[in-house]
């Protein structure tokens, strides 16, 4: 078993994309932008987006932080979304999720302008992606591939199976790895709560990517040999031991699945870590776009 290490791999990525960035202001052009709306004071959104600044920080884009009060109407939201839509010094725009139950996530990623939809969730992108056009790649699937690439796991001709049908992750993971796209070229099945012989399918993967938010779903007896096994659980659970009285807790049972497996993804240290890489890419692919 050997780790696919999401420090190492992002690293790599923020390397790239922070040496991208510097050769764009000596050619005299401006920083990338990313602004990032915040909704209420979630405690997981409150620490994503705060990495997400701070990534823009070190790899020297410029950000742009917008707080909203959880009782803030869809209504005013929109009208931000609208004033960064047609401000053009902004190049990217993500809204975090979940949103306040009364306003429409739907709505709110309609309304995100296709050019700087960096979370790539407007039905545009998702539609661009589907038929394997440029588009905006979902960060967390993105950097799944991105992490494949990096440690050179063959992914052509393989059993790919994604436990996870979101918009977020499985849905998006299960287009990229059957498009015609070197870490892509899998032949995949999509497993979601009411698929009747999970345990069957998981056994003839190749490739597994556990991202339904159940902590330790994948046991040691539900994975072949020798799989590729791609945790996307990130789920708070308490923990009295803990500083922050909780523990992060992937999807996938680590210890009975490390075993059998030949590369897996930690959690926490894997592709929560590739995530962010990601979205600099978009962001940095949206400046350049425009
Ligand atoms: N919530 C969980 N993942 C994401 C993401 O990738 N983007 C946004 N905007 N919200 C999220």
């Amino acid at each position: 078993m050997q780790l696919l290490d999401g420090k190492v791999a992002s690293a790599a990525i923020k390397e790239k994309v922070k040496s991208l960035v510097a050769e764009r202001l000596q050619q005299g052009k401006k920083a990338p932008h990313l602004a990032a709306i915040l909704v209420g004071t979630d405690g997981a959104s409150e620490t994503y987006v705060a990495s997400k600044v701070k990534t823009c920080e070190e790899l020297g884009f410029a950000s742009t932080l917008i707080r909203m009060d959880s009782d803030t109407t869809e209504a005013a939201l929109l009208e931000q979304i609208e004033a960064l839509n047609a401000n053009d010094d902004v190049d990217g725009i993500l809204v975090q999720l979940p949103l306040p139950k009364h306003i429409s996530e739907a709505k709110v990623i309609e309304t995100i302008h296709p050019n700087k939809d960096v979370d790539g969730f407007h039905p545009v992108s998702v539609g661009r992606l589907v038929q394997g056009l440029e588009s905006f790649i979902p960060a967390t699937p993105y950097g799944i591939t991105l992490m494949l690439e990096q440690y050179n796991i063959p992914t052509s001709g393989k059993h790919a199976v994604v436990i996870g049908r979101s918009n977020i992750v499985g849905r998006p993971m299960s287009i990229l790895l059957s498009s015609q796209h070197p870490y892509g070229n899998c032949t995949v099945t999509v497993c979601h709560s009411k698929t009747a012989n999970l345990k069957e399918l998981t056994l003839q993967a190749d490739i597994i990517v556990a991202a339904l938010g159940r902590p330790g779903f994948l046991t040691g007896d539900m994975v072949k040999e020798g799989a590729v096994i791609i945790d996307v659980g990130i789920t708070r659970v308490p923990d009295a031991s803990k500083k922050k009285g909780f523990a992060i807790k992937g999807d996938v049972d680590f210890d009975s699945v490390a075993p059998k497996s030949s590369w897996i993804t930690p959690v926490p240290g894997g592709v929560g870590l590739m995530t962010i890489g990601a979205l600099m890419m978009n962001t940095l692919a949206a400046s350049d776009r425009r």
